[in-house]
């Protein structure tokens, strides 16, 4: 059975203990807020934005609370000559500050929700991405250009501006990638658009962040931010179509792939197989994860996603393919692996 890459740990958390275990948990809980699919690490301008003005409202909120508090604490037990000017208190703190504080967060949020949802005049990539239950249909278009069809991984370049486009098939889903942006829900029937420009190369993680079934946990995906130039070379290469079995297993995969009737659902640019129902697989291999990101790609994964798609993610369209004999099913996971 395949690793799962995320998700729970297989036994329960023990409750640190109250000496080194405190410290250590401080220290795994501040590493925590590092990494690709945390909005405290910001890759761009977008999740910048956000994450100054989290900082702010936390910050401000804590120091506001601890005032009051101390004010409270000393109005209580202070007498009332050491107590004076109750009313200028009543007024300063209770009317002016708060329509002073909360009109400047205001201000400074209308700019920061027109900085948010301002479109980039000419993007150098559309991806437009579609939610299902549970996994997330993608389309590249680059300005003049056709569609190129890919599923579950968004690979942008950096420092270009991207422009998403983002719609439901079923139910209404949240795309998200904590790192470069806020949340945008994708609706059935509407396109909602969001503009980024990455800063970093690296490989990010993206959630659905709107409950949306049995299986909203694990609808999540791979965005990779290349260098322009290996993002020109990789977009070239996407647009290939499936390469020829270059050995009989290989074939023998393929073959297996039409007889077992993959072809309903699936397509595989090269071959008869065209149906948009499932994720496009004509380069699944070169993919970093399956299943919606949620087991790394391999030989072994494959197998057991094909065998047990209803036991690894129960609900999920695909059926579990458990009639196939072992070499059968092998040769198809191979040939799915071979697809980069
Ligand atoms: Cu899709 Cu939650």
């Amino acid at each position: 059975m395949p690793t799962r890459r995320t998700g729970r740990p297989r036994t329960p958390p023990r409750w640190p203990r109250l000496d080194g275990g405190l410290a250590l948990a401080a220290v795994l809980l501040l590493a925590a807020c590092e990494g690709r699919q945390s909005a405290l690490d910001p890759g761009a301008a977008n999740a910048r934005d956000i994450l100054v003005t989290t900082w702010v409202l936390f910050v401000g909120g804590t120091v506001i609370f601890v005032g009051v508090m101390a004010l409270a604490v000393w109005a209580v037990v202070a007498s009332p000559e050491r107590f004076p000017g109750a009313r200028s208190w009543v007024i300063g703190g209770g009317i002016v500050f708060p329509v002073v504080t909360l009109t400047v967060l205001q201000v400074h949020e209308f700019g920061l929700a027109r900085r948010l949802v301002t479109l980039a005049a000419d993007p150098a990539l559309t991806v437009e991405v579609t939610g299902h239950m549970w996994w997330w249909d993608v389309r590249y278009r680059e300005p003049g250009g056709g569609p190129l069809r890919s599923a579950n991984e968004i690979v942008i370049p950096a420092g270009r501006p991207v422009e998403f486009r983002v719609d439901s098939a079923d139910v209404i889903h949240s795309f998200w990638m904590p790192s470069l942006a806020g949340k945008i829900d994708m609706i059935p029937g509407r396109v909602n658009r969001l503009s980024i420009v990455a800063e970093r190369p690296g490989v990010y993680r993206g959630q659905c962040a709107e409950y949306c079934g049995a299986q909203h946990a694990l609808m999540a995906f791979d965005v990779i931010v290349m260098e322009p130039e290996r993002f020109d070379a990789w977009l070239a290469d996407q647009r290939r179509p499936a390469p020829d079995p270059a050995e009989p297993e290989l074939a023998r995969g393929r073959d297996a792939f039409f007889a077992f009737g993959c072809q309903s659902c699936h397509a595989v640019r090269g071959t008869p197989a065209v149906s948009r129902i499932g994720p496009d697989l004509t380069h699944v291999g070169g993919r970093l994860s399956i299943g919606a990101g949620s087991f790394a790609t391999n030989v072994g994964s494959l197998a057991g996603w094909i065998a047990s798609a209803q036991h690894l993610k129960p609900e999920n369209r695909m059926p579990s393919f458990d009639v196939m004999d072992g070499e059968t099913l092998r040769a198809m996971a191979a040939w799915l692996e071979s697809l980069k």
